[in-house]
């Protein structure tokens, strides 16, 4: 395992005394019930702790004072959770995820949460105790596979998070969903932070069939062979260069009506990518093993659904193939045929994910002729430059399936922007020789010529891209809910979006 596996249990009351207790402190320093409860009988620590520290009560606020010795349990941690309304899932997981960030700092193997006189809105006690749990739960993962010289005892502690609530059954059926999310987003993180060496495109299908066939996901791997005869000469033409073979990985969940007409997730699986033979600068290229992020997330989300037993039908594809330079690797100017039979000339081998997509987007849409197609890709260096790592760049042909996609972003918290796609930008890429080419002749808008080009592969189905080579790996900073390194970015976002719209 790559992690401890955080115990996560709901109790109407505890019993352990050698815990880390945590109890919520609004905006303005006002105190929760539970936290005024614990002021009156320290005769006012937790005033006098806040008052000396800069802690206010917002979200993000978490102070860990040693209790005193009269007082039965190890440490008390407050926790800010902001404006006492207006809490919503990512509000309670990101308190949750910070209430971890103080836990991992201490050697405690037990934390109980007192927090259980909120309730807001739609959202019952138990919904909050699950949402407040799980957002910990998420931030506790950690990548350590192949550290072998680390001291257990440098590392978080924490095995057991007992949330103390009125209603410990609503509150374990409203974490059943929870858990299979984080799951997902765990199985995302995983694959995106292995090394090349033993993540590429066959050990990648076989990993695929080991985590999803016990859930009951029906899994197809087409291999070279298969991909040549159907004629996917683009996602074939950017493997040609790797001595791994390619592989399209198509998975099915059929949790829906059987007349139900599925949707549809389609990733970008470049396992790495040194840009071939339009090679990369070294600094930094080992960064380009995230270059499978949007695969992940397809991944990730396939594990929620089929573990929360979704009730919708979907089927996801993800196109692994390596980037890499070689004899045998396309050239710039070479000119490959897709799947739909249009031409590409390859100005630049490095503008490899929308050939890999273009290809799977087609079969996808051919084949299963799905309600939409969603696609995630860390596609271009443009988006990052245009949004940061705040939001997913969002491109689409449809507009109702964008307004569904910022809502479930700003629910879940991966967040979405939307941007332009025009006909004027589409004809940047016409080129001399073929249908089209893969880039356009300057450096201008890269994230929307990559979009407009994938727009070539689609008919009239509702279709979004989703641009996520900001967001899916952030090394400069921990989030609320992740550590640094691989966020699990889109696995929140469509399990929202499908819970929200498409389950029957
Ligand atoms: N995988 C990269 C995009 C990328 C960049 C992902 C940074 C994550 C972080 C993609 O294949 C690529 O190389 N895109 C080129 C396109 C260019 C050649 C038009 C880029 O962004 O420079
Ligand atoms: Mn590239
Ligand atoms: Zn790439």
């Amino acid at each position: 395992m790559t992690m401890k596996n955080l115990k996560v249990q709901f109790l109407k009351e505890a019993t352990n005394t050698d815990v880390a207790i945590v109890v919520g402190v609004f905006s303005g320093k006002e105190l929760s019930s539970a936290a005024q409860f614990l002021n009156d009988t320290t005769h006012g620590l937790l005033k006098t702790a806040m008052d000396t520290n800069h802690f206010k009560g917002k979200i993000g606020d978490v102070l860990s004072i040693v209790a005193p010795n009269d007082l039965k349990v190890r440490r008390i941690i407050l926790a800010g959770f902001g404006k006492k309304e207006g809490f919503s899932q990512k509000t309670l997981q990101d308190i949750g995820g910070h209430i971890y960030g103080a836990l991992a700092a201490t050697p405690d193997k037990e934390a109980v949460f007192h927090l259980s006189d909120l309730s807001e809105g739609s959202l019952s006690k138990g919904d909050v105790a699950a949402m407040l749990a799980s957002g910990t739960l998420l931030r506790s993962w950690h990548f350590n596979k192949y550290m072998t010289k680390q001291k257990e005892e440098d590392l978080p502690q924490l095995e057991t998070l007992t949330v103390i609530t009125e209603d410990p059954e609503s509150a374990e059926k409203a974490f059943i969903p929870l858990k299979a999310q984080a799951d997902g987003v765990f199985l995302c993180r995983e694959v995106a932070t292995e090394p090349c060496n033993i993540i590429y495109p066959e050990s990648y299908a076989d990993k695929i069939k080991d985590e999803l066939k016990p859930l009951n996901v029906d899994i197809d791997v087409l291999n070279e062979k298969d991909m040549k005869k159907l004629g996917m000469g683009c996602l074939l033409g950017v493997g040609q260069g790797s001595r791994k073979e390619s592989r399209l990985v198509v998975m099915k969940w059929n949790g829906g009506p059987s007349d139900q007409q599925p949707v549809a997730f389609v990733g970008k699986g470049v396992t790495f990518d040194t840009g071939g033979i339009s090679l990369k600068p070294g600094l930094n290229m080992h960064e380009m093993k995230y270059d499978m992020a949007g695969s992940a997330a397809v991944v990730g989300l396939m594990k929620t659904l089929a573990a929360r037993k979704a009730k919708v039908n979907v089927v996801a594809v993800v196109g692994l193939v390596e980037n890499m330079p070689d004899g045998d690797a396309i050239r710039p100017g070479d000119v490959l045929t897709s799947m739909s039979g249009q031409t590409v000339e390859v100005l630049n081998t490095d503008a490899e994910g929308r050939l890999v997509l273009c290809d799977a987007l087609w079969y996808t849409q051919e084949k299963f002729n799905p309600q939409f197609m969603i696609n995630l890709a860390t596609l271009t260096g443009a988006i990052t430059i245009a949004l940061g790592d705040l939001h997913g760049g969002l491109f689409s042909n449809n507009d109702e399936l964008c307004d569904r996609l910022k809502d479930s972003a700003h629910k879940s918290g991966d967040a979405l922007w939307r941007l332009p796609m025009t006909e004027d930008y589409n004809k940047l890429l016409k080129s001399p020789v073929a249908d089209m080419q893969n880039i356009s002749n300057g450096r201008m808008a890269g994230s929307i010529t990559a979009a407009q080009f994938l727009e070539r592969f689609v008919n009239d189905v509702p279709w979004a891209h989703l641009d996520i080579a900001g967001t899916a790996w952030i090394d400069n900073r921990q989030l609320p809910t992740s550590a640094k390194g691989a966020t699990g970015y889109g696995v929140r976002l469509l399990d929202q979006l499908i819970k929200d719209h498409y389950e029957a």
